[in-house]
């Protein structure tokens, strides 16, 4: 038997037991006559004690021996510290080691396997199974399961059924780009991984499933941030017979329940916002309502005062920072540029600093006298000590950049809580936005969302005005989840096509299948999906769901550990037909 006890197991209720651990040397310490050694599993990590005369002397000669990392088997007895560690759980014992077991050697690892390590993220990536040795990591891990589990549990309590739906699928065009696989025995031909088993799960709702859910990879070709990798994990759901809004309590359910049984946080009722309000007060479809600070439209009273940057605007706003009246030149002036930095593009900044004396001074003085200034503090609901923030363009533009400007201010003023949690639904997207590289509207979700019903006869005229009904799960600013209702008919889902730009040519060759199953009683149905790595990374409080995913891609899309993607042999090309033959 390796081990009758885990590493962290053991305390004063095992005194005087006779026990054997397995595990990891995690540090040694010689002290000429007496060694300690911390030997360390999943579980925690106990201190093992061997005193020269008194231990069996081939004992002690391996012992001092050991380096970090060595595998080792131990047998002794438990017994009480002389000096105590009340910050692990084993820390009022320790194990006076009779039998030592050298299970496997180890190379002296790359980096420290501690909390804090000294290796870098290239490094802890390369070395990534050691990298998981660490407690930061492996908890984040085990988190990810209770999660998982706690999902799985929520859903099957209430009827949902995990189905595997198939990884080796057909290339569509909407969406993200997909990442494809050759078919040897069909040379010329490729599969294509899932971006999402969206159509499966909806051909299941015609199969009569009702409830369906599933915890599922799905591929993604596109440009990769902290929040985003090649290939990643939804919670994905479908549900037949609901309209939104039993779709929106079900999975505030759910996301209540994970909060309560994994963190023990009592997550508050979801606000509903719809998107064009969310644009207006946030300038953003994912506001992080941990903090007010909304933008305010300053647009009709700004006007006419020979202010050529806001006379020639669409728009003007801006935001009012609580308390930083006193923020310096200096700080105002990096500001400037971080609102002028390109990803955010706006000209300029436009200050006002709301005096603790009451007096209002801005960087357009020249144009503004006090009283006008004035106008704008009432208008912002402004108080002495505040500081606005304005800025003027297009509209669309300059929300983006009041959005971005809001989000580095609560960051400066430490307002954004990783211990704190803001739940919300964001509520009728617009159905479809202008892909300015094609040159035609594509579905903002994807095109098996419905129309409002309401708003079904803009969709030849104003199509941009046509809402959908399509929903995000948002919390603290990060979108954890979206989904919606699905068109159910077949005719409708032709107009969808059309109005996306198919040929119905098109639409049959890549949607046929789907269009075909409405034929044949396909029930009002609709779901959502989890972004099961984010919400991960919110629990762990962690900005990177790298962090919260074994073997992740580093920002470039690649896995340094495995060297992928990597070349493949010429004879592999030949056999897929990707190349001719071995000559070419
Ligand atoms: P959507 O594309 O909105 O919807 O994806 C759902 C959720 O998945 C997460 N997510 C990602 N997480 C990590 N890396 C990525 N590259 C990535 N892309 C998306 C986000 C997102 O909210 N089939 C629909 C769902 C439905 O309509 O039911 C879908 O995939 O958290």
């Amino acid at each position: 038997m390796y081990r009758t006890n885990t590493c962290g197991e053991l305390n004063i209720s095992h005194l005087n037991s006779t026990i054997t651990l397995s595990g990891w040397v995690q540090k040694v310490r010689n002290k000429g006559s007496m060694i300690w050694i911390d030997i360390r599993d999943r579980y925690g990590i106990t201190q093992l004690v061997f005193e020269e005369g008194k231990t069996d002397a081939n004992v002690f000669e391996t012992a001092k021996n050991l380096g970090r990392e060595f595998v080792i088997q131990i047998s002794g007895t438990v017994i009480e510290r002389f000096s105590k560690n009340d910050k692990i759980s084993t820390g009022d014992i320790e194990v006076f080691v009779t039998k030592l077991n050298v299970l496997n050697i180890s190379e002296t690892p790359p980096f420290t396997i501690e909390d804090e390590s000294d290796g870098g993220d290239e490094l802890r990536m390369k070395y990534r199974y050691l990298d998981l040795r660490r407690n930061p990591v492996k908890n984040n891990l085990l988190l990810r399961h209770k999660i998982a589990q706690e999902a799985r549990k929520y859903l099957d309590n209430i009827n949902f059924i995990e189905v595997e739906t198939p990884y080796l699928i057909k290339s569509t065009p909407e969406g993200a780009r997909d990442f494809v696989v050759p078919s040897r025995m069909h040379k010329g031909e490729f599969y294509a991984l899932p971006q999402s088993p969206q159509t499966f799960k909806q051909l299941l709702m015609i199969s009569g499933f009702d409830r369906y859910f599933q915890i599922v990879k799905c591929f993604r070709d596109e440009d990769l941030r902290a929040d985003r990798q090649p290939e990643f994990t939804q919670i994905d759901c479908e549900m037949a017979f609901v309209e939104q809004k039993d779709i929106l309590e079900t999975f505030e359910g759910m996301a209540k329940h994970l909060f309560s049984k994994v963190l023990n946080y009592n997550l508050p009722n979801f606000l509903v916002m719809s998107y064009s309000e969310a644009m207006e007060k946030y300038g953003n479809d994912k506001p992080d309502l941990r903090f007010s600070m909304e933008i305010t439209d300053l647009t009709s009273i700004v006007k006419g005062n020979n202010f050529v940057v806001f006379d020639s605007a669409e728009y003007i706003g801006g935001i009012c920072v609580k308390n930083s009246s006193e923020f310096t030149r200096k700080q105002l002036d990096e500001l400037t540029k971080f609102v002028q930095k390109p990803q955010i593009a706006a000209k300029g900044l436009v200050y006002v600093k709301y005096g603790l004396d009451g007096t209002l001074k801005s960087s357009v003085d020249k144009f503004f006298d006090e009283p006008k200034l004035n106008q704008w503090a009432t208008k912002f609901d402004a108080k002495s000590g505040d500081l606005l923030l304005i800025l003027a363009g297009e509209k669309e533009k300059t929300l983006h950049a009041l959005s971005a400007l809001r989000l580095e201010m609560a960051k400066q003023l430490n307002l954004m809580n990783k211990d704190v949690f803001v739940p919300l639904w964001v509520v009728d997207f617009p159905l479809l936005e202008w892909n300015e590289e094609a040159n035609r509207f594509q579905a903002m979700h994807h095109p098996f969302t419905s129309p409002k019903i309401e708003d079904f006869h803009l969709l030849d005229t104003e199509p941009k005005k046509v809402r959908a009904n399509a929903y995000d799960m948002v919390i603290n600013g990060v979108e954890i989840g979206g989904g919606s209702i699905r068109i159910h008919d077949k005719e409708m889902q032709a107009t969808m096509f059309k109005h996306l730009g198919f040929t119905k040519e098109e639409a049959e060759n890549q949607f046929g299948f789907l269009m075909n199953a409405f034929k044949f009683g396909a029930p009002p149905h609709g779901g959502i999906a989890l972004g099961f790595d984010r919400l991960t990374a919110m629990f762990a409080k962690t900005d990177s769901i790298r962090d919260v995913i074994a073997f992740p891609k580093n920002n470039a899309g690649k896995d340094v550990m495995i060297d992928s993607p990597s070349q493949i042999a010429l004879d592999q090309l030949v056999e897929l037909g990707l190349q001719i033959n071995k000559k070419e």
